[in-house]
This record gives structure tokens, C-alpha cells and sequence, in this order.
């Protein structure tokens, strides 16, 4: 189990390199792939999709030793297959696609319950919300923006641009969220976003087929509720010129939640947010964050409201996705003494973060490993929020993993970033050696930027 982190620590630091092909976990295929296809000894080249094959351990592949020519040729067939009937929208499949690591691991869903596909918002309202196990396919955008009517209200402008980008105004709705000395002006905004959300029962999978389907101008309230699976779907448009204008996702006293492989954008609030019941068993992989806003809080066109994790109890793993043009809290842990946020940000890419990323507030417990910051500000805020972290960048650091953990841990890489002071809570290691970080063994970090914009996102999986 403590294998292939040291390989790929020895090749990252730039020592001798014994491989003969491709080591472990890198890429080794897929449409437009120009490098070495031959992977080291005891390694298979294995499908993973169209645009990226991987090298993997012969033992843990569960396919047949069919030599990598023939296994491209079938994939090649089968492509296009798929692009002759992505027109007619029948091959796309029924039921999620794979199993969550991490700590959502055996969320299962609607699994092995009735499969339907609502045609209109009140169907998906009705399958979405009661208690029976279902998986719900989506075939198309459900544009909820204009569902509830819009309502006049009040707002302020707690920020100026002075560098020609137009910011985020928030919505006053008496509890304090404008400064009294702000002036309030009349605005009007859509109740959807702001007054509703589709509300998710227990056993449930939303899939989306193909790469344009999901929900417009409302987000997701999973609370209070166990076993939820949201695959392949946008989340878009919801109020995002008002701060309050709407939440994606929400998570709270819920256990069992698996959100993978969706694009979420422009979005008035957060991205996911959870709190202040405890978020258990959570995994957020594959997906496709996409701040890029005309109503930036930060001044740069990016999205500040990322990732809020402030529930009692939280336990996330956060991996695999891209996060592009985020400015802050990616993500915001903890704030709240006493409570214990258990937090796993492993081989995620962001990609051109104009503000911060992780910011570890009080009662946070967070690994940080084998993630990939490209043109990030500033990857980490720092101790001055109060949380504990391990954020690993050395040797020393990844090894140190090994004492408290059943593995070595990978490092983090930077590019035209921002540098990271030395965050080396171990108390961090001891909280979180459970099997959800036990067993998940990280890629190479080198690894994370072709393989997350090759898999991240909607119209992968399905
Ligand atoms: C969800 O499914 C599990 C397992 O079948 C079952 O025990 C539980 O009662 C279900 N939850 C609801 C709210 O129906």
C-alpha cells in the first residue's frame, strides 16, 4: 500500500528514472495523445475514456489482457457508434457510473429502484423530492428561472470595481446582509433561485444523459436525507448578479451524498454549500467548477463563493475536479468552535484562482495532497483562521503521511502560484486515518492536469 507514492516522488524530484515506459497512474492513450504508450512492466495501458488510457496494475484491472491495439480499435468503434446516436439520444445509459471514493463511498442512490424521466418541472419536482428510490433521468435543461415569478426587493452594493468589471450586489433582506451605511436600491431578482430549491429525498439518482441536460435557475437541497447521488448535470444561472441570490447545492444533515461529474456556473452564492448539521460521507469528484462571471465580488471576472464547509460534523473527500477561475473559499472549512469538519482535498486542478483557495477556519481538520495549483493566488490563506491542516509539499511531508496513515501521501505542485508557509498539522493525519483516506491512493500529482480536464465536467460518463 505504500508503493507508488515513492516512485513517484523519486521520478517528481528529478532523480534517476528506472521506468522504461509509463509509470503507474499516467496517461498512456487516448484521442490526440502524442506521448509514450508503453507502460512499465507488471502495468496495463487501460481504458478509461476516449481521451485518456492510463497505466494501472495489471491486478487491478478488471478487463481481459487484450493487447492495447486491440482494446483502441473497439474503443475507436464504439465511438462512433455513440456520436451516430447521440443524435437520437438512445445510448446514453440508466443508471450512475461508477462508485464514489473517499469518504461518499457506497452511495448507491436510486439504485435497484424504478427508473423514470420527468418531461416537465413539476415531474421532477414530484420524483425528485419523495421517498422513493428512484434513479431520475434528465434529457434536457430544466429552466426553472422563471417558475416561481420574480419579486422586487432591495439590495447593496458592498463593493466597486474600479478596473471596468461590474460586481456582485447583495441582497437585503433585513437580517443584516447589507451594512447599514450601504445605500439600498430596488431590484428585482427571480424567487426560484432565491425563495426555492428542488428538494432531494432519501435514495435518490439524478443523472443527466449526454452533455446538456440538468437544471437552470434553481439549485439542490439535500437535507435530511441519506443515500443521494447527483451525476453528469449543469446547475446553471442562478441569480448570479446578487450575492443570496441562490445556492447550487446544498448539503446539511444528510449522510451518503455523491456529487460527481457535474458543471455548476454562474451561481449567485455558493457553489456547494453545507451546515450546520452534519455533511457525512460526502464525495464531490469530476467535476467541472466553472466561476467565470460577468459579476465578480473580486473585481477579476471570477466567482468568490465556491465551497462553504461548515457543518458540525462534516466528512468530504474533494478530488478529481477542475476548478477554473474561483477567487475564493475553495473551500471555506469550519468557523464554529466545537465543531469537527474531517476534510480530504486530494488531486483536484485549479486552474486560475485570482484569490485564494483552501482557507481553514476554526474546528477544520484538512489534508491537502497531490492537488495541482496552476496560476492560483494564493493556494492556502494561511493559520490565521484558526483550522488545522496538513498541506503536503515535500518529501518529508509525504513520508511523514506513513506514521498515521496506512500510506504515503502525494505533494502538492505549484505553477505561476502563489507559495504555501508551512502547514504540518499531524493531529490532522491522526483524525483522518479512516479507510475513506487510507484507501485512496493518489495519482502522481504531474499526472492531474491532463487527466482532470479530460475527465472532469458533463458528457463524460454519460
Ligand atoms: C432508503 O433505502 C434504505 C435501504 O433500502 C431503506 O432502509 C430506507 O428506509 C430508505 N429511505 C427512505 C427514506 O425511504
Amino acid at each position: 500500500m505504500k508503493s507508488i507514492s515513492l516512485a513517484s516522488l523519486v521520478v517528481a524530484i528529478g532523480s534517476a528514472k528506472f521506468a522504461l515506459g509509463v509509470a503507474e497512474y499516467g496517461q498512456c492513450g487516448g484521442s490526440g495523445w502524442t506521448g509514450d504508450t508503453t507502460c512499465d512492466s507488471g502495468l496495463t495501458c487501460v481504458y478509461q475514456n476516449d481521451w485518456y488510457y492510463q497505466c494501472l496494475k495489471s491486478s487491478s484491472t478488471a478487463t481481459t489482457t487484450t493487447s492495447k491495439t486491440t482494446t483502441t480499435t473497439t474503443k475507436i468503434t464504439t465511438t462512433t457508434t455513440k456520436t451516430t446516436t447521440t443524435a437520437t439520444s438512445s445510448s446514453t445509459g440508466t443508471s450512475a457510473k461508477g462508485t464514489p471514493v473517499g469518504f461518499g463511498a457506497g452511495t448507491t442512490g436510486g439504485a435497484g429502484g424504478v427508473t423514470v424521466t420527468p418531461t416537465t418541472q413539476a415531474e421532477l419536482i414530484t420524483y425528485l423530492s419523495d421517498s422513493t428510490t428512484r434513479t431520475i433521468i434528465l434529457t434536457k435543461i430544466f429552466d426553472f428561472t422563471t417558475y416561481y415569478g420574480t419579486t422586487t426587493g432591495k439590495a447593496c452594493k458592498p463593493w466597486t470595481c474600479t478596473n471596468g468589471y461590474t460586481p456582485q450586489m447583495t441582497i437585503d433582506t433585513g437580517k443584516g446582509e447589507c451594512d447599514a451605511s450601504l445605500t439600498l436600491y430596488s431590484v428585482t431578482y427571480y424567487q426560484a433561485g432565491h425563495d426555492y430549491s428542488l428538494k432531494v429525498g432519501s435514495n435518490k439518482t439524478l443523472l443527466g444523459q449526454g452533455s446538456s441536460t440538468g437544471i437552470k435557475g434553481i439549485g439542490l437541497e439535500i437535507s435530511g436525507v441519506s443515500n443521494v447521488i447527483v451525476q453528469n448535470i449543469q446547475i446553471t444561472d442562478i441569480n448570479s448578479q446578487y450575492v443570496w441570490g441562490g445556492d447550487a447545492i446544498l448539503i446539511t444533515g444528510s449522510s451518503k451524498v455523491w456529487v460527481d461529474h457535474n458543471y455548476i456556473a454562474r451561481v449567485g452564492r455558493q457553489f456547494i454549500v453545507t451546515g450546520f448539521d452534519p455533511a457525512t460521507q460526502v464525495t464531490i469528484s469530476n467535476n467541472y467548477f466553472d466561476g467565470t462571471t460577468s459579476y465578480s465580488a473580486s473585481c477579476n471576472g471570477e466567482h468568490y463563493w465556491f465551497l462553504l464547509f461548515a457543518g458540525s460534523a462534516d466528512t468530504i473527500t474533494v478530488t478529481n475536479n477542475h476548478i477554473y477561475k474561483t477567487s475564493g473559499r475553495g473551500p471555506h472549512v469550519g468557523g464554529i468552535s466545537g465543531y469537527n469538519q474531517q476534510i480530504h482535498i486530494v488531486n483536484n486542478y485549479y486552474d486560475t484562482v485570482g484569490g485564494h483557495a483552501i482557507d481553514a477556519a476554526v474546528s477544520s481538520h484538512i489534508l491537502v495532497e497531490g492537488n495541482y495549483f496552476k496560476s492560483v493566488t494564493t493556494p492556502d490563506t494561511g493559520t490565521s483562521s484558526g483550522g488545522l491542516e496538513y498541506f503536503v509539499q515535500t518529501v518529508s511531508d509525504a513520508t511523514t503521511c506513513a506514521n498515521y496513515l496506512t500510506r504515503y501521501c502525494e505533494w502538492n505542485r505549484f505553477e505561476s502560484s502563489g507559495t504555501v508557509a508551512s502547514r504540518l498539522d499531524t493531529s490532522v493525519l491522526s483524525a483522518l486515518d479512516q479507510s475513506a483516506v487510507n484507501n485512496l491512493t493518489p495519482m502522481g500529482v504531474a499526472d492531474v492536469p491532463t487527466y482532470v480536464v479530460a475527465n472532469a465536467g458533463v458528457g463524460i460518463v454519460n
